[in-house]
This record gives structure tokens, C-alpha cells and sequence, in this order.
């Protein structure tokens, strides 16, 4: 979650002036339904959350585009696309806001329609500007050097321009998936597929398998050196903090080093908002789905991403109201289904059959299942993080206390 670096909010004005929020209110369909213009929805009757962090946003999330990103985002574009992109005046350049990242902002900027490119230059393309816990926190050098290998390998977007803000990328016409459609069988077979395909890459970058706990210990000693100025926030906080998440910590340590999971090539957020399904394609083809946003992306216990993904059936980050997600227990993928993952899995890994096939999908359930632990753990720390640095608007405190007693009551499942 996704992943996120407020630079649209001038100091001192007050009012955010972009957001990644849903759209319409979710799966609405056939339109371009990724694109918010200036939408400031109101506060619907009964939302039930009467904490002060919610009535902050009582006005819904805003979404649009303030001059000073307009001004730089025309300037990426005249330097890095060249071409037309060089003979527009910034009054015809368009810019509109692209929703549904958690780490990043996202804008999607064309030429006018009455200009068409005078070379490779592509016609229109997606800006991503780095959230503050990238820039603050993250490695973006071996982000961008896996983005680039991913567009150069036709795995991912193109890559058009690379800056320290961000970056400009190919905009692919596509839907995101959303929660519901990681259920529908056809659609868990090619992401089992696509992550098998994944995890197959050789990547420049480093093989042993610290990114795990390192992001763990990292996040778990900012948020122990950190204070909360907003009262909703600190009482929130005090509230999770009635976990002994560094003892808990430690059990987690001991379990996973109990599971074994081999090391591979890990995506670490395949979650239904970095899966795109593209435009175009054919509707009963097992290749319509694109994963993006790879900025959590290294080598990694293969149960990671199994269980990530699981974890991620329960949760839906497209509610347009406070605090932006809803969650569903119910939704972790059974028995069968996490079979049917599996089982599509290993035919994109192995030609045959394994003979001890069934004694491999047992220990796959389990380690998957242990190491959804770890995906609640991280994430949960990572959104207090997030509620301290963010400017995005998202009840990321909220979201950790779901996550941690998810954390919970999983544990008590397994044992
Ligand atoms: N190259 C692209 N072309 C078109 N839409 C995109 C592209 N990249 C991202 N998006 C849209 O933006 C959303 C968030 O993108 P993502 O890369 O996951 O950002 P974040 O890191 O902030 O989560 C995606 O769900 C998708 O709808
Ligand atoms: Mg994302």
C-alpha cells in the first residue's frame, strides 16, 4: 500500500488540495472511473464515527489539482516528454488526479486533444510523485532501478522520466481490481500466475532475505520514538500500544523461523489496487492482468507474499468515507480457495505434477497462513508511521488497530 509524499499541500493553506480517494464510490465501471475532478462529497447521515479524526474530514477528500502541481507536473512533462509536450502553453496542458494509491500521488497529464505527438512522445502519461514515507524512508534507488528492469522486461509500465520527486510513467488504460474481484476463481488463477512469474526474476538488488524484518524493526523504532499532536491520534495510539508489539515482535520472529519458505523475488503488496486489468484484452484471456507499484518489491520468504495477499481478500481501501477502507474478516480466503491459489501457483512454477503434490500444498497453506501474520504486523506498523508523516487523508490509525487485532485472532486460529 501502497503504498505516498505530500507535495500538493502548500504550507499554511490549510486545505489538502489533492487525494487518492476512491472513486464514485467504488466499482462504478465503463467511464474512466480512476479520475476524481474537483469531488467534495459530503458527509453521509449516520457514519457512526464520531472521533474528532473523522469529523477533521467531515467534508469528504477533495480532488483538485493545486497550481503549484500543475505548474511542476508541465514542467516534467515539457523536459522529459519533449515533442508536442514542448509547444503547449501551460493553459492547454491537462492534469487530473489519479485515485486509489496509499504511498503516492498520482495524476494522470495529456497533451490537448487537438495535439497530437510529433514523435515517440506518448500522447498522454501518469506523473507519480513520491509519498513522504518513500522519500523519508524507502530506498527509491533500487525502487526506480526495479521499475525500469520490470518496463524494459514488458512487465510493467514504461518508464518516460525519473527525477528525485517522482517520476513519469506509461498510463495504462486499465481498471484496477477491487476487493471482490481477488474472489472471482479466473482472476485469483492468473494472479497465483503472475506472482509465480514474479518471484522467477533475477534482480539486481539484494538476495538475502532482510527486507522483512529490517522494514519491521525500521518502522517499529520510529513509531517507538514518535509523538502524536493530534488528540484522536494519541488516544488511538495509546490504544495499540496496550499490545507489547515488541514481545510480540519476538514470538513472530520465532514462528517464521520455525516456517520454512523459500527465498525469492517478492512483489510484497499484491493487493487488488496494484493489479490492473487492461484494456482490450480479451475477456476469457489468463493474460489481462498487469501488477504495478513495486516500491515495496525484494527478496523475500515466498509465504509473504501468499499471505499478504490473502490478508488483502478482507480489506477494501476504496470507501469514499472516514476512515476510507472497510473491512471484512469474513472475506480471508477459505480452505478451497487459498487451495485454488496454490494449485494455480505451482502449474506456473512446475510442468508436472509433483508426486508429493498434496504434502506440498499443506505445508504452502501453512506457511502462508503464518506468514499472514507477518503481513498484519508490518502493515499495522506502517500505517502508524503513515498516520504521523502522511498528508494523505486515510484513517491510518484505524486501519492499524485492524490490523493488529487481525493479528490476533489469526494467531489464536493457528494455534
Ligand atoms: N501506469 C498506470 N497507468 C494507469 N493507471 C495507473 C498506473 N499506475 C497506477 N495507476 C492507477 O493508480 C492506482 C495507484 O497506483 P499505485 O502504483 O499502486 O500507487 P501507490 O504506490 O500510491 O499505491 C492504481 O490502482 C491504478 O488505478
Ligand atoms: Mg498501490
Amino acid at each position: 500500500m501502497q503504498a505516498v509524499h505530500g507535495l500538493v499541500r502548500s504550507a499554511g493553506d490549510g486545505a489538502p488540495s489533492a487525494s487518492t480517494a476512491s472513486k464514485c464510490g467504488a466499482r462504478c465501471g465503463e467511464e474512466e472511473p480512476e479520475e476524481l475532478n474537483l469531488r467534495v462529497s459530503a458527509l453521509r447521515e449516520g457514519n457512526g464515527d464520531e472521533d474528532s479524526e473523522a469529523e477533521s474530514y467531515r467534508d469528504g477528500r477533495t480532488g483538485e489539482v493545486d497550481r503549484e502541481t500543475r505548474a511542476r507536473a508541465f514542467a516534467w512533462c515539457r523536459d522529459f516528454l519533449s515533442g508536442s509536450w514542448k509547444s503547449i502553453a501551460e493553459a492547454d496542458f491537462q492534469i487530473s488526479i489519479v485515485s486509489g494509491g496509499l504511498s503516492n500521488l498520482l495524476y494522470k497529464c495529456s497533451l490537448p486533444d487537438h495535439i497530437k505527438p510529433v514523435g515517440v512522445e506518448p500522447s498522454r502519461v501518469l506523473l507519480r510523485i513520491y509519498g513522504a514515507i518513500l522519500q523519508e524512508v524507502e530506498s527509491l534507488v533500487s525502487e526506480s532501478v526495479m521499475f525500469a528492469i520490470l518496463a524494459e522486461r514488458k512487465l510493467g509500465p514504461r518508464l518516460y522520466g525519473i527525477f528525485p520527486e517522482g517520476r513519469l510513467e506509461q498510463y495504462l488504460p486499465s481498471k484496477r481490481l477491487h476487493t471482490e474481484h481477488l474472489q472471482v476463481p479466473d482472476i485469483s488463477a492468473e494472479i497465483a500466475c503472475k506472482m509465480a512469474r514474479f518471484h522467477r526474476m533475477v534482480m539486481p538488488v539484494n538476495k538475502e532475505p532482510r527486507w522483512l524484518f529490517a522494514t519491521i524493526d525500521k518502522y517499529m523504532k520510529k513509531i517507538m520514538n514518535t509523538t502524536f499532536e493530534r488528540e484522536a491520534h494519541i488516544k488511538k495510539f495509546k490504544k495499540l500500544m496496550k499490545y507489547d508489539l515488541p514481545a510480540e515482535l519476538a514470538s513472530l520472529r520465532a514462528l517464521l523461523a520455525a516456517t520454512p519458505s523459500p527465498v525469492v523475488f517478492c512483489h510484497n503488496d499484491v493487493q487488488e489496487g496494484n493489479i490492473l486489468m487492461l484494456d482490450g484484452r480479451d475477456r476469457n484471456s489468463s493474460d489481462k492482468l498487469m501488477l504495478i507499484d513495486f516500491e515495496y518489491s525484494s527478496y523475500n520468504y515466498r509465504g509473504f507474499d501468499f499471505g499478504n495477499h490473502f490478508c488483502e481478500w478482507v480489506y477494501d481501501y476504496t470507501h469514499d468515507q472516514w476512515p476510507f477502507f472497510k473491512a471484512n474478516l469474513d472475506n480471508y480466503p477459505n480452505r478451497q480457495q487459498q487451495l485454488h491459489f496454490i494449485r494455480n501457483y505451482l502449474s506456473e512454477c512446475e510442468d508436472n505434477v509433483p508426486e508429493d503434490q498434496a504434502k506440498i500444498e499443506e505445508d504452502i497453506i501453512i506457511e502462508a497462513n503464518r506468514y499472514a501474520l507477518a503481513s498484519h504486523f508490518l502493515w499495522g506498523l506502517w500505517s502508524i508511521v503513515q498516520a504521523r508523516i502522511s498528508k494523505i487523508e486515510f484513517g491510518y490509525m484505524d486501519y492499524a488497530q485492524h490490523r493488529f487485532d487481525s493479528y490476533f485472532k489469526q494467531k489464536k486460529l493457528l494455534a
